[in-house]
């Protein structure tokens, strides 16, 4: 390989990066109440002082009663938390940095805090947690509209605080995803459907209110996934035809870029070709895209949850895939959460500096 892909820059739509590497979004639990503190600003400071090309904030919550699962997860409206995101945005601006918030509702994801609920009734399609599992009620129109209402208002916020970019959390089984999941979304208004483009409806109305409140300009991403965190093996498309139309629909609906979740970015997402997830996306939309999962490192992020520890792994099969334009640009996540240095030990072949991710570094704020 002429030169290492990943730190080629990036333009789009206003959006210059001075690499490829984007830090995945990572809740991180250190803003009290909701107000993210010095100590958070100074955490994506530091990895925008190291040169991480975009930062993608951990999960930050719309301005719904039950958005958020954690009172210690940061919130998107309010005075308080809009300061601290300032202040946010301002640290990781002193030093070059380029930063999108994720706006985040969980849905029906209950809190693990038994100290603690939200100050209102979680919001869901229908009223399941997972197929078959009730919990709650299903949001009536008005919640739906309220909740489209709410996801506008943070991305109108981002941009006025000077974020480049916003993205949506359209994955993993959070509220987005428990619309597009045939199994937790069982409506029969507007915002139900056999067919996955019209489950996709509450997605969409968000980007086209996301897009008026923030105007034609300004570049959107939508983070979205195949599998759930109630089933790893769930996919909304089970063929190219059905993601085109899937991923045309966000597309249509003002959707810039994609940013496609999957635990191991190597595999492959339908038999017959080793395109993966990202891979498929923009071959089938144009749009750039974005991979992730297990870059860098041999064990993926669920299993950390669990206490796997991973070590540093090859980036070959990545920067071959990079190269061939497969994908536009590369999350990482647990390395970057481990190792605020790692882009710069990677431009500057220190592989013996990379660190092995430890869960211990979880409960930190390196
Ligand atoms: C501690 C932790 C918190 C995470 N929080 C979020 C989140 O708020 N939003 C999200 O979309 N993904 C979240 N993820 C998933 C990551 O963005 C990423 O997709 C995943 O860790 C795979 O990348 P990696 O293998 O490089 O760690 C989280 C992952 C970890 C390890």
């Amino acid at each position: 390989m002429a030169a290492n892909p990943l730190f080629k820059p990036f333009s789009f739509k206003g959006l210059n990066l001075k690499n490829r590497v984007v830090m995945a979004p990572m809740t991180r639990s250190f803003s009290p109440n909701g107000v993210p503190t010095d100590d958070v600003a100074q955490y994506y400071k530091r990895r925008a002082a190291a040169d991480v090309g975009l930062i993608v904030s951990e999960g930050t919550g719309v301005d719904r009663p039950a958005s958020l699962n954690d009172k210690n997860v940061p919130r998107f409206h309010g005075d308080k938390e809009l300061a601290g995101w300032k202040h946010v945005i301002d640290e990781v601006h002193s030093v070059g940095g380029v930063m999108a918030p994720q706006l985040w509702h969980v849905g029906a994801v209950r809190t693990r805090d038994p100290d603690w609920a939200p100050p209102g009734p979680y919001d869901s399609p229908s009223g399941l947690s997972r197929p078959d599992k009730p919990f709650g009620e299903g949001m009536s129109e008005e919640d739906v509209a309220d909740a489209i209402r709410a996801f506008a208002d943070a991305a109108a916020a981002a941009k006025a605080l000077g974020f480049e970019s916003i993205e949506l959390h359209g994955a993993h089984g959070y509220l987005i995803d428990q619309f597009f999941w045939d199994g937790t979304n069982v409506r029969e208004d507007a915002y139900g459907s056999k067919e996955l483009t019209g489950r996709a409806r509450f997605a969409a109305d968000i980007l086209k209110e996301v897009r008026k409140a923030v105007g034609p300009d300004y570049p959107v991403i939508i983070r979205i996934s195949q599998w759930k965190q109630q089933d790893y093996n769930v996919k909304l498309a089970h063929d190219p035809k059905a993601l085109e139309q899937w991923l045309g629909a966000l597309v249509d609906a003002g959707a810039d870029i994609l940013h496609c979740s999957q635990r191991r970015f190597w595999e492959p997402e339908f038999e017959g070709s080793d395109l993966n997830f990202a891979g498929w996306a923009k071959k089938l939309t144009g749009v750039p895209t974005i991979t992730v999962g297990s870059v860098g490192l041999t064990g993926e992020f669920i299993a950390a949850y669990g206490g796997e520890a991973s070590q540093p792994a090859s980036l070959d099969e990545l920067l071959t895939r990079l190269d061939r334009e497969e994908f536009d640009l590369v999350a990482v996540g647990r390395a970057l959460l481990q190792d605020p240095d790692w882009v710069v030990k990677v431009r500057d072949n220190r592989a013996d500096e990379l660190k092995s991710f430890e869960r211990s570094a979880m409960g930190v704020l390196f």
